[in-house]
């Protein structure tokens, strides 16, 4: 029987934990469930521990629950922790690594996947250090489900910020249990795999393999202070690279300047210009699967200025002549036998998304391409959903909106699932 540890923050969504708990036991799931002192402010341990059957924890120090279960053996005893709702407070101390309740003490000392599924008002939700704090635990390795769009308890409030739905939490949490964490057709990020409740015996479908990922935009100097730049914030690359790793591979992650914490256990090379990421992507091959996630810029100042160049008094504005930086994943793709066994290219468009991406594939000479409608109105740019098309030699698929690790970790399975019948058929 799968083990989930559901620790319940102090949000108005904590009410639909009750459901949550009914419909995993109904699955033949055992929740045991610890609750912030928050919490309790909304929904009550006695209500808790009627649906689940279990004695709700709420105390670190509390002396009658240690003796009979601490805090060290319910993190050990779960194969996965779902943190739902997880308020802003909670997230705060997560990524911080506090351990000053129970939640936060279980949490630090857990070895099983963690998902958390975020609540709060949109305002919280979009603030510059919530932002922070959930980049960090991304990069810890913790996993994340909503928040959606919709109304708040707030009257005549909406936005993003609502606790994904019972039915939604529900299903992601079966596919993280699975040994495979596969659903649907497609592989959802799987920290399992990394950690216990994967069979130590069952390989990862990436180990033994090197993945190559570049990943946020090039920065171009007009001079030594300023630059040619653009919008990609990196996300969709280091979210590739973070479940390369967790799927067991080696990862070299070569990344332009971006705003975002190295993930953890990959190499990462840090560079600027165009023409630096294709000597760090020369220099970490060879690879069996190289993702070309960067949004490189496509020209550079020819002659850049050696000082700051000078504005002067009624002379004309200077002219900046451009001249093209080398197409990286071209370049790799023809490398001969120094090319990757796959090699995957990113086609961000505006317009006509999948003939573009076509075209694209076969001019570049790459295996697969993922394209996706980088318009404004799409959001991707900075944002953390991504909808994609995922264009073979044989076909397209349209695959449904995911979180950018979510699309990372369907793709990286997919590469896994390629190299093992490449190999099969050799
Ligand atoms: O031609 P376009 O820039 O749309 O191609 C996008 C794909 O090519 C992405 O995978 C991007 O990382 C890669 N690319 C590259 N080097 C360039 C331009 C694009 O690797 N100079």
């Amino acid at each position: 029987m799968k083990r989930v540890l559901l620790i319940i923050g102090g949000g108005i969504a904590a009410y639909k934990c009750l459901d949550l708990i009914r419909r995993l036991a109904e699955r033949g799931i055992a929740v045991r469930c610890v609750m912030t002192k928050a919490a309790q402010e909304f929904i009550t341990p006695l209500a808790v521990g009627a649906v689940s059957n279990e004695r709700v924890a709420t105390e670190l120090f509390d002396l009658e629950g240690e003796r009979e279960i601490g805090h060290i053996r319910l993190a050990r005893e779960a194969d996965l922790v779902v943190v739902a709702p997880a308020t802003a407070d909670l997230l705060a101390r997560m990524a911080q690594g506090y351990a000053n309740d129970l939640a936060t003490a279980v949490l630090l000392a857990t070895r099983a996947p963690v998902l958390a599924a975020p609540a709060m008002n949109p305002a919280m939700w979009t603030h510059r250090a919530t932002k922070r704090n959930v980049r960090q635990l991304e990069a810890d390795g913790v996993q994340f489900i909503g928040p959606n769009a919709g109304e708040m308890a707030e009257k005549g409030e909406a936005g993003v910020g609502r606790m994904a739905e019972v039915a939604e939490l529900v299903t992601r949490i079966e596919a993280l249990l699975t040994a495979d964490g596969k659903e649907g057709g497609f592989g959802f990020l799987n920290v399992s795999t990394a950690r216990s409740a994967r069979p130590a015996s069952s390989p990862l479908p990436l180990a033994g393999r090197h993945v190559l990922v570049t990943s946020g935009p090039t920065h171009e100097p007009i001079d030594p202070v300023r630059y040619i730049a653009n919008r990609s914030s990196g996300k969709q690359g280091h979210a590739l690279a973070v479940a390369a790793r967790r799927l067991g591979a080696r990862v070299t992650l070569i990344s332009g300047p971006v705003q975002l914490p190295d993930p953890e256990g990959v190499e990462v090379r840090h560079v600027e210009t165009a023409r630096e990421m294709l000597e760090a992507v020369e220099a970490a091959l060879p690879a069996d699967v190289a993702v070309f996630a960067a949004a490189v810029a496509d020209w550079r100042v020819a002659m850049p200025g050696a000082g700051k160049i000078k504005k002067a008094a009624g002379a004309a504005p200077p002219a900046l002549v451009l001249v093209e930086n080398p197409d990286i994943l071209r370049t790799i793709a023809k490398r001969g036998a120094r090319r990757p066994a796959l090699v995957i290219g990113f086609a961000a468009e505006t317009q006509d998304v999948v003939a573009y991406a076509t075209a694209k594939r076969k001019a570049k000479g790459i295996d697969w391409i993922v394209a996706n409608d980088v318009s404004e109105k799409s959001g991707v740019f900075g944002g953390d959903r991504n909808r994609v098309h995922l264009i073979t030699a044989d076909e397209v698929e349209d695959w449904p909106d995911m979180d950018k690790a979510e699309v990372a970790d369907a793709l990286l399975r997919r590469a896994g699932d390629y190299l093992a019948q490449s190999r099969e058929s050799v």
